[in-house]
């Protein structure tokens, strides 16, 4: 990982660029912003941890945890919402017994993403699962998607 990072760092002074950047290609080659990465920067740049985290706070984009193998995007805003998403999504946390305030199974295999709008508002209530877009759906539907996930043999 200290590799990447330092290819990460290197891009970074070339390009005069900024924290934001700094942090989209950590995303972008680890899938989350690790803590030991801030760190790393925080010390080669000498820049406090607190503005590498207050950026990645700020905006919804960045994770700090990384994410599950699988992926399942639920929409929230409002035409998902008249629709039933909360029943979904309450549906889909209780499938993957999500603890409270977490979003990614222990094992890591799932995560549960809540956007605000999927742009696909006619299809609502929507959900993604692994980047496909399941419209006009349902709790059901998708708890059976998550099985069947689950039964498949690994690929890896
Ligand atoms: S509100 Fe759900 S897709 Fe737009």
């Amino acid at each position: 990982m200290i590799e990447e990072l330092e290819n990460i760092l290197e891009r970074y002074r070339k390009k005069g660029g900024n924290i934001i950047a700094l942090l989209q290609d950590t995303q972008e080659s680890l899938g989350y912003i690790p803590r030991m990465a801030v760190r790393f920067f925080s010390e080669e740049l000498g820049i406090a941890a607190s503005r590498f985290y207050g950026v990645a706070t700020f905006y919804s984009q960045f994770r700090l945890k990384p994410v599950g193998r699988h992926k399942i995007t639920a929409c929230c805003g409002t035409a998902c919402h008249v629709r039933g998403a909360e029943k979904i999504i309450g549906g889909l946390r209780k499938e993957l017994a999500l603890p409270a305030g977490e979003d990614t199974t222990p094992d890591g295999e799932f995560t549960l993403e809540e956007v605000a709008c999927l742009g696909t508002c006619s299809f609502a209530p929507v959900v993604m699962v692994d980047g496909g877009v399941r419209g006009k759906t349902s709790a059901d539907v998708i708890v059976k998607e998550i099985k069947a996930i689950r039964k498949k043999p690994d690929e890896g």
